[in-house]
């Protein structure tokens, strides 16, 4: 399925400083088209993508000025990071941090040492700079935007943050991600990580991205990204508000529309990590929100791992092989156990029973193999993996990774 939205006629003006009033439209009113050729629905589209990027391209390259000018919340970290990332984050210049409108931590928790990353929708440059020092002098990571505002400040950071680290090792590039072909630096199956901070709910077309992705990473890599996803889809209303949709609300994607998208762009079990309630700090926004949602419409910050693996690697369910793994406990600063995602909390020396996905994700990934044994293979099969799947993967209390110790749960 294509989420195809439609044609918005709105723009962003100066009226975007002011506060929400709940009679007041958030947006500027979007006009459908009525057309109906395919040749039309293309233009459509296309008029969409070219509106809506110019809107999202105004807002945080002229609107915001600071993660502090924001109107609510979802574009905004909710928890703290661990120790080992803020040590890094104090390295990274203040004008760079201000400019972070980011929803999660997108960096995976082994030794990314010598690691090619990217990062797309890099904004000022904030992970880009904190990645740097995590895959050191022989790693490098490359970022990407749209707005030009946004790379400015990130490059006139870059001697900075070189004389900082004790070397260069970042790169800056103007470019839509829906067209991610275009820049022509990405060679194709170079990336051993994709990172992503808040950034493909504002695309237009998720397909295109999350097919970039695949394209340029290598296999077994992974795009490990935060996000903003809703427990059903938003209704067209809000879709239509460009100021909710720059704010990284109204362009979530419903989670299990992004689930079957993510599988359809070859990555057949999209993995959640950690989630947290987008909290609306913002009372008109969250009237809105609930008329136009009928009291049910909720928003998560989520994030997720999918790994690029050969397709007779990964099966679309959770099979079960009577496999399991057994971890060292020795990846950087995780000696007891480790997380690979929300249902899989890895203790040191314990038998985890896994599904057959789960194995080839610890056993195809160069970096986190190392530090697992393999117990079992695929010549037996046992039926589907008990307790794998359905219903709404997010916590609404805002728990977040499973801290219970690693339970035998799969997806
Ligand atoms: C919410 S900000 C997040 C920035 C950065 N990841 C951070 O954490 O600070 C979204 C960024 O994505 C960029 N962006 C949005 N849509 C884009 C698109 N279609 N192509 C390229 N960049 C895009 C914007 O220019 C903006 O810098």
């Amino acid at each position: 399925m294509r989420i195809v939205i439609p044609l918005f006629a709105c723009f962003l003006s100066s009226n975007l400083a002011q506060s929400f009033s709940p009679e007041r439209r958030l947006f500027n009113k979007i006009t459908p088209l009525s057309v109906s050729t395919s040749a039309d629905e293309m233009t459509k589209e296309t008029l969409f993508a070219d509106k809506t990027r110019s809107n999202v391209e105004e807002y945080y390259g002229k609107t915001l000025q600071t993660s502090s000018d924001l109107k609510t919340n979802a574009c905004l970290t909710a928890g703290s990071p661990p120790k080992f990332i803020r040590e890094c984050l104090k390295n990274v210049h203040p004008t760079v941090m201000a400019k972070y409108y980011g929803c999660g931590l997108c960096i995976p928790q082994y030794d990314l040492t010598g690691c090619n990353i990217l990062d797309l929708g890099c904004g000022a440059g904030r992970d880009v700079y904190l990645a740097a020092q995590l895959v050191g002098a022989n790693g490098r990571v490359v970022g990407v935007d749209m707005t030009d505002a946004q790379l400015d400040v990130a490059r006139e950071h870059q001697n900075y943050h070189a004389e900082k680290f004790g070397y260069k090792n970042t790169a800056f590039y103007k470019g839509y991600l829906e067209s991610l072909s275009d820049v022509k630096e990405l060679e194709k199956g170079s990336f051993d990580v994709i990172i992503s901070n808040c950034v493909i709910n504002l695309c237009t077309d998720k397909e295109a991205v999350l097919k970039s992705c695949f394209e340029l990473l290598k296999p077994g890599g992974e795009l490990y990204f935060s996000d903003v996803y809703s427990n059903r889809r938003v209704p067209q209303v809000l879709r239509e508000d460009s100021v909710l949709w720059g704010e990284c609300i109204s362009g979530a994607l419903y989670w299990n529309d992004f689930e079957n998208l993510a599988k359809k762009c070859g990555f057949p079990d999209p993995r959640l990590v950690e989630d947290a309630p987008v909290t609306i700090k913002n009372k008109d926004v969250q009237e809105l929100v609930e008329n136009q949602g009928h009291g049910g419409l909720e928003f998560y910050s989520a994030t997720y791992r999918l790994f690029k693996m050969d397709e007779t690697l990964l099966e679309p369910a959770c099979e079960d092989y009577g496999q399991a793994v057994i971890y060292k406990g020795t990846i950087p600063r995780a000696a007891t156990k480790w997380t690979l995602d929300k249902g899989h909390v890895f203790e040191q020396g314990k038998v985890h029973p896994v599904c057959g996905n789960t194995y080839n994700m610890c056993k195809h990934n160069p970096k986190i193999a190392p530090h697992f044994e393999f117990i079992g293979d695929f010549s037996t099969h046992y039926g589907i993996f008990e307790g794998c799947g359905g219903g709404l993967p997010y916590d609404r209390n805002g728990a977040s990774v499973d801290k219970s110790g690693g339970a035998a749960s799969c997806c």
